[in-house]
């Protein structure tokens, strides 16, 4: 028989991320040193049982069940100048809109007739939208879908404002904590942008009733295993209620403009690895996953998320809220295209749901 000393190796490796993986799934965690090396292992093989682990965990809770939400990006304004992002204050060759109220209106019954149940308000952090302006927006949009959820992801404000937005009838917010390393917060935020602000807010919205959603990039500039393990570790202390994981992908006229792209193995495994951690998770196949790769979303999915996001905001201004370079706006990221979606989701064996998908981790 010939004896192959690298496939050898190799084969040990995988057994021992098999192991790792089958420990996680048990108790949902990992010591320290364990999930570091998971997260250092780069088979395939290892990533394919990851995966197949987290489908099984994610059926036993959402069976084929994936969930979609309707995004309307209701304006590309933002105070802050975060070194990642496309839609920065410094960046002066986006052409800055907001939606009036009536617009937001007509894409929630726009989306509301495709069969969405959940809208997501996303936006930059413009202080256009007070926290009168946007409470009446919310308030409106719940009495016209009363049966609909609106989740809000607009940012860091005060803790009265997310209070008065819940109150007006808000379900859910998602705010990334970007990362738990403070090191590394300070290399992707200016000086201005504060670490212990980001996760005063998030623990905010927790106290204010939210389902609140945290999460962060891969492959951002400078993370590292360690950086992901704070991110694991810290999500271990926030229990969030959904987790926004996609790759970095860099911006043309951002500081990061020539920093390379997060990777599709490393953004996967981070989802297999959150659903075993956080069985019950609402986690998106985002669209920068989509972006990333032809076949992103489907992907994800098959690596335990178990949401996806299309967008409904007015064709017009899709191409403005560019977050990062060659967003994907159409085909299965338009929510216009669902029935598409539906087909794309059915072929890999999962089945679009049209409820509201609320969190099933009431006891958060
Ligand atoms: N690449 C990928 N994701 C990005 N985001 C912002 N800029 C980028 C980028 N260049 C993410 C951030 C933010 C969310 C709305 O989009 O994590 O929280």
């Amino acid at each position: 028989m010939k004896h192959n000393k690298k496939e050898e190796t190799g084969d040990s490796f995988i057994l021992r991320g098999k192991k790792l993986t089958d420990r996680l799934r048990q108790e949902q965690t990992l010591p320290d040193a364990e999930f570091k090396e998971l997260l250092e292992m780069d088979e395939e093989a290892v990533l394919d049982y990851l995966s197949q682990n987290a489908r099984q965990v994610r059926e036993q809770y959402y069976g084929s069940k994936i969930y979609i939400r309707g995004l309307i990006e209701f304006t590309n304004y933002c105070r802050n100048n975060c070194y990642y992002c496309g839609i920065r204050r410094g960046n002066r060759s986006v052409q800055r809109y907001r939606l009036q109220p009536e617009e937001i209106y007509q894409c929630t019954d726009e989306g509301y007739e495709l069969g969405f149940r959940t809208f997501v308000l996303q936006g930059g952090e413009d202080i256009f939208f007070t926290k009168e302006r946007l409470g009446e927006i919310i308030r409106h949009i719940k009495n016209r879908h009363p049966d609909c959820a609106v989740t809000l992801s607009f940012g860091e404000w005060e803790k009265e404002a997310y209070q008065y937005w819940k109150e007006c009838g808000a379900d859910r917010y998602l705010l990334r904590h970007e990362t738990a390393s403070e090191v590394h917060y300070a290399l992707l935020h200016p000086d201005e942008m504060s670490f212990v602000r980001r996760r005063q807010c998030l623990q905010w919205l927790k106290e204010a009733g939210y389902q609140t959603g945290a999460g962060f990039m891969t492959g951002s500039p400078g993370q590292t295993t360690d950086t992901l393990l704070a991110d694991l570790r810290y999500l271990e202390q926030l229990q969030p209620h959904m987790a926004g994981i996609g790759p970095f992908l860099p911006q043309h006229e951002t500081p990061f403009a020539s920093q390379p792209a997060g990777s599709l193995h490393m953004t996967l495994k981070l989802l297999a690895v959150l659903r075993l951690m956080f069985p019950k998770i609402l986690l998106p196949a985002t669209t920068a996953l989509g972006t990333l790769h032809e076949k992103g979303r489907e992907m994800g999915i098959l690596a335990g998320a178990n949401v996806i996001m299309p967008n409904l905001s007015p064709k017009s201004v899709r191409e403005k809220y560019q977050l990062y370079d060659n967003k994907v706006i159409s085909g299965d990221e338009s929510a216009q295209e669902v029935r598409r979606l539906a087909s794309h989701m059915r072929a890999i064996g999962y089945d679009i749901c049209y409820e509201r998908g609320d969190s099933l981790m009431t006891e958060c």
